[in-house]
């Protein structure tokens, strides 16, 4: 099996290299490598390459997420969510190929308590939501043989997190202050691309069960309980880390305007995905208390 993989450095990106590996002969790009385009901005350089190489799986992990920015750039982030998605899944179609993708929570409007299922109304707040959903639909409408999944709230050992910075804050002040009227699932990307490459196998040899998934890590919490968590287990791990911080004062959305707006509810209902794919997902405590282990 052929697989070609974009944006290979990011944090879905990085994981994936070492998952779908195993599955056959993988090319991961960047956009500035120099072989092959991947550069989502350059839509028929992502189409040669496409045609040049004539996967049999293609899967998208670039993406422009800078949730707050694309409220001030939303050309390029629709270039970047749905313009070059589409690109690359006219060009799967073409040759055949699987496209797989990633999008989001933040293609719902956040209302209610309840986990969002697949079949539910979208509303996206935000340029990043929109473009984010529109990609989803212009990947289904040119490719029918697709893998979309919808995850929340992404973090991975390597690069920035929401985790890394709580430390780097506890450390440094005495009180911390943290939203606690959004809820989601923190989700690793460790978890997203080990779903992946287990579900990439059994479309390939069943030939069924593409569609649109909700792939997030088990359970739920508050941005302010991922950071009690955070540190409560980081104190447990390394019982002589030195933090300043002595509480997590929880406080509104309100407290913090942000250019683009968020949904209070993220949950996703993952029903669809563990019964297609015979999976069991993790709670989410267990991956972010082994990222802590990494990072500390
Ligand atoms: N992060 C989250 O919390 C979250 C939540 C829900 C869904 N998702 C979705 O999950 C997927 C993976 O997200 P992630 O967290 O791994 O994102 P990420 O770490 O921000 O990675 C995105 C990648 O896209 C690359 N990129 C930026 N501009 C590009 C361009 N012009 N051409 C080609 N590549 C470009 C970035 O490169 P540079 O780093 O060099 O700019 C980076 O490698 C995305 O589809 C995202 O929408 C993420």
């Amino acid at each position: 099996m052929k697989i070609l993989l974009f944006g290979k450095g990011g944090q879905v990106g990085w994981e994936l290299q070492r998952s779908l590996s195993p599955l056959g002969e993988l090319i991961a790009l960047d956009f500035d490598s120099t072989d092959f385009c991947g550069d989502f901005t350059n839509l028929s350089g992502l189409s040669n390459t496409v045609a040049h190489i004539q996967p049999d799986v293609i899967v998208n992990a670039a993406a422009h997420t800078a949730v707050d920015k694309a409220e001030s750039e939303p050309d390029l982030a629709r270039t970047l969510n749905a313009l070059a998605p589409a690109a690359l899944a006219q060009a799967a179609a073409k040759c055949q190929a699987l496209m797989v993708h990633y999008s989001t929570d933040y293609v719902f409007d956040g209302s209610g308590t309840l986990p969002w299922r697949e079949t539910d109304a979208t509303g996206p707040l935000s340029v990043y939501g929109a473009t984010k959903l529109e990609g989803e639909q212009l990947i289904a409408q040119h490719c029918a043989r697709h893998l979309i999944f919808r995850t929340s709230w992404v973090y991975a050992a390597r690069g920035g997190n929401f985790a890394k910075t709580m430390l780097r804050l506890a450390k440094e002040k005495d009180r911390l202050t943290v939203i606690d009227d959004q809820t989601g699932a923190p989700t690793g990307a460790d978890l997203l691309a080990d779903v992946t490459a287990h579900a990439i196998r059994q479309v390939m040899q069943s030939k069924a069960g593409w569609g649109l998934y909700h792939l997030v890590a088990g359970g739920q919490t508050s941005w302010h309980g991922y950071a009690e968590f955070v540190l409560a287990e980081s104190l447990r791990h390394q019982p002589d880390l030195q933090l300043a911080a002595k509480a997590v004062d929880a406080v509104p959305t309100s407290a913090f305007p942000t250019p683009a707006k968020r949904p209070h509810n993220s949950r996703l209902d993952t029903q669809k995905i563990k019964t297609t794919f015979g999976l069991a997902l993790p709670q989410w405590q267990a991956g972010v208390s082994r990222m802590l282990k990494e990072v500390l």
